[in-house]
């Protein structure tokens, strides 16, 4: 069909940095000599990390290590509780528990770290740092991952906020009338401690995929030499069952960093990510020589050929959630590319930081 509008466009969401004349490289032992051309630092993010990107920046200019960089973006987010995809405040699981993942990559020493489920600790990547700083493991899970963090030094807190939990209590209502929770609607009675506040209920349909709220923050950066280091951290899918690990502390799903490539990271649906192993699946491409906008467009396309099961797929057979991804090269070039058009994503290079559109395979029908 010719009016069809799910047409692929590919002139959004992306940009370059300006090559402007050579410097010496990040030298690791052993490793030849490389001069690189001198890239303008860029700083991308999921379209929540506007203050990340910002902060990221602020001490790429004060010539910080490219990992403090995001990861002092990030904790920004992580601490904030108005986010409720991140960190403190982030949508708990079915059983009212929140469960943080993250993961984080440093391009100049190989470096990674991460952990999945971990229960009351604000920001998971500092902890997903220490994992890579402290172990000569790259990945801790659950119980193990929080002792290690408390051994540490981060403060084991409560994350569930009081507007996380009103929205899991008007949840678990509503999940099935076979057992014996109840909306205030049914109960005929007004429960103030929830409900009495503005936007009641809103957020409940807030996902691509209609039912299951979900969001992340990823962030990536380069500088002027030509390093990169990224971070992806969230709270997961919300409603999840408890001990479900999405794509953002794998390494090669929802992060990945080849210092001599580019970066990657992923929001969205973390199972069709983890199926794919999208950032690895997108650095690998820009290794090819793709740009990042096209790197991204080609993996999002190996999703929406990975997504055959009904239940995922709308009337016209596309993927009824979506995955974004945002990449960086080591030249500077960047892009953010989602499956469906409308999202955006936060940039910070030549001392201008904005949302950008991000490219996309489809729009809906309207
Ligand atoms: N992309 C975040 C998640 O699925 O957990």
């Amino acid at each position: 069909m010719t009016t069809r509008r799910s047409f692929l466009r590919a002139t959004a969401g992306a940009g370059a940095g300006a090559a402007l004349g050579i410097l010496p490289a990040t030298r690791l032992r052993g490793a030849p000599a490389v001069h690189l051309r001198r890239v303008t630092p860029v700083c991308i993010a999921s379209g929540n990390g506007l203050t990340a990107v910002t902060r990221a920046m602020e001490v790429i200019h004060e010539e910080g290590d490219t990992l403090d960089a995001v990861l002092q973006g990030v904790t920004i987010v992580e601490r904030d509780p108005e986010d409720t995809s991140v960190g403190y405040g982030g949508l708990p699981n079915l059983e009212g528990v929140v469960q943080l993942d993250s993961s984080i990559m440093h391009g100049p020493t190989r470096g990674a770290g991460a952990v999945a489920s971990l229960e009351g600790i604000k920001a998971p990547s500092l902890v997903a740092r220490d994992v890579m700083r402290y172990t000569d493991h790259v990945f801790l899970v659950g119980p193990g991952a929080q002792r290690f963090a408390r051994s540490m030094g981060h403060p084991i807190e409560d994350l569930l906020t009081e507007e996380a939990r009103r929205r899991w209590v008007e949840w678990r209502a509503r999940l099935s009338d076979q057992d014996y929770f109840l909306t205030p609607e049914q109960t005929l009675h007004h429960l103030p401690d929830f409900c009495s506040g503005a936007g009641q209920g809103e957020g409940l349909l807030d996902s691509h995929d209609g039912m299951r709220p979900h969001g992340t923050i990823h962030c990536n950066v380069v500088n002027e030499s030509g390093d990169l280091s990224g971070v992806t951290t969230t709270s997961g899918m919300a409603w999840k069952i408890p001990g479900r690990v999405g794509d953002s502390p794998i390494i090669g799903a929802g992060l990945y960093v080849d210092n001599d490539v580019g970066a990657c990271g992923s929001t969205g649906r973390g199972e069709a990510v983890i199926k794919t192993v999208g950032s690895h699946a997108v650095v690998e491409l820009m290794r090819g020589g793709m740009h990042p906008k096209d790197a991204c467009l080609e993996a999002l396309r190996r999703i929406v050929r990975f997504t055959i099961e009904p239940r995922l797929r709308d009337e016209r057979g596309l993927p009824n959630f979506s995955v974004n991804y945002y990449a960086v090269n080591k030249k500077g070039e960047y892009a953010g590319a989602a499956i469906w058009a409308g999202a955006r994503f936060a940039v910070s290079v030549d001392g201008d930081t904005r949302p950008e559109d991000s490219a996309y395979l489809f729009q809906p029908d309207r």
